[in-house]
């Protein structure tokens, strides 16, 4: 079992965008394994490679009450969804003690790799694909305080800057 440090926010190596991976070797394999260590230690319900400091295409999600639901998606890409909408309060392990109220597609297909490079398909709806659609917009350097209104943003900012003096 490998834990990994979690970058986080106002760390600028998370705003950068993550590779696709093209060959799922070993290496790819172990990172995603380490992630849902990493993952379940810190008590998330998801995590992307890039805030294990890894900018490639891997995401790792479980939201299942029990923890034991593992769902590894490789190269994810959001394909359809329908009109409805939906919102949850959403956390990240790169930024703690912020929760935010997030609007989403409340209904997703998102098609993939799973680890044997096998195309894979997600399709649902719920907390799940929120969490989904947070750990893909990570990704692309996307962070939950992007959500955040303007005069938010100054909050959070400024609650920052006191607790890194
Ligand atoms: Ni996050």
């Amino acid at each position: 079992m490998t834990i990994l440090a979690v970058l986080q926010e106002p760390d600028p190596r998370l705003r950068k965008p993550s590779q696709r991976i093209d060959l799922i070797d070993a290496e790819v394999r172990r990172l995603a394994h380490d992630m849902l260590d990493t993952m379940y230690h810190l008590g998330g319900c998801g995590l992307a490679a890039p805030q294990v400091n890894t900018r490639r295409r891997v995401i790792v999600v479980d939201t299942s009450a029990s923890g034991d639901a593992p769902l590894i998606l490789v190269n994810p890409v959001l394909h359809h969804h329908g009109d409805r909408m939906a919102r949850f309060e959403e956390g990240c392990l790169s930024i703690p003690d912020l929760y935010v109220a997030v609007r989403r597609p409340a209904e997703i297909c998102v098609h993939a790799l799973d680890l044997d490079s096998n195309p894979t398909a997600w399709e649902g709806g719920g907390w799940a694909a929120a969490v989904i659609q947070h750990e893909i917009d990570h990704l692309d350097g996307r962070l939950l305080t992007d959500a955040l209104s303007p005069k938010d943003k100054m909050r959070h900012s400024m609650r920052q800057q006191r607790r890194h003096r």
